[in-house]
């Protein structure tokens, strides 16, 4: 399974024509594995690992739930870009992204230039699994979470589509494999040997 997916990356290697920094970037649902795989990744390919959510709270001062509270969603979402167009500009960095960063078109532009974007994907099962006792996810503190997630997925999923250049369907793979598989495809799609 594995092998078929790594081949589809070379493929689409060969057929991305766009200029793009060496620098991976990870996008996908909350709960897909970004900062985890990223941060493993990181280490695989000598790069530095960043992490949006966290340089957005860095820079506004306060936790992600605290700046929806007290400045609503907008204010985060000019913050995330703001953010991204700073990493965009650096090399050799695992960019995690955070779940929303596809819902702002400008981002999508940032994305493609700022390098090898790979989308982790995961069933809203999985995903409800992995996210139920975690409360950061402001977006996620509904009645029923479980809804919010399909509803939000159906919402997003064409837009994970136009902006990653390798999906990775993380259900039933261990983190071992899904490290490995990005590392890899990763290498083949920046060059490095
Ligand atoms: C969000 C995802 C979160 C964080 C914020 C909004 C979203 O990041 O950016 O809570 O809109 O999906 P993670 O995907 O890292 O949880």
């Amino acid at each position: 399974m594995l092998g078929i997916r790594l081949n589809l990356a070379m493929l689409r290697v060969v057929n991305t024509t766009h200029q793009r920094s060496r620098n991976l970037i990870l996008i996908g649902f909350m709960g897909t594995g970004k900062t985890t795989i990223g941060k493993r990744v990181a280490k695989s390919l000598g790069f530095r690992f960043v992490d949006t959510d966290q340089l957005v709270a860095k820079r506004a001062g306060k936790k992600i739930p605290k700046i929806f509270e007290e400045d609503g969603e907008e204010a985060f979402r000019k913050l995330e870009t703001e953010v991204l167009q700073d990493c965009a500009a650096g090399v050799d960095q695992v960019i995690s992204t955070g779940g929303g960063i596809i819902t702002r078109p400008e981002n999508l532009e940032i994305l493609k230039k700022a390098g090898y974007v790979i989308w982790l994907k995961a069933s809203p099962e999985t995903i409800y699994e992995r996210v139920q006792r975690n409360r950061n996810r402001p977006l996620l503190q509904t009645d029923d979470p479980e809804e919010t997630i399909r509803n939000l997925l159906d919402e997003r999923v064409g837009l994970y589509e136009k902006a990653n250049d390798l999906s990775v369907a993380t259900d039933g793979l261990t983190l071992d494999e899904t490290s490995f598989g990005v590392t890899e495809s990763t290498r083949v799609a920046l060059g490095m040997g």
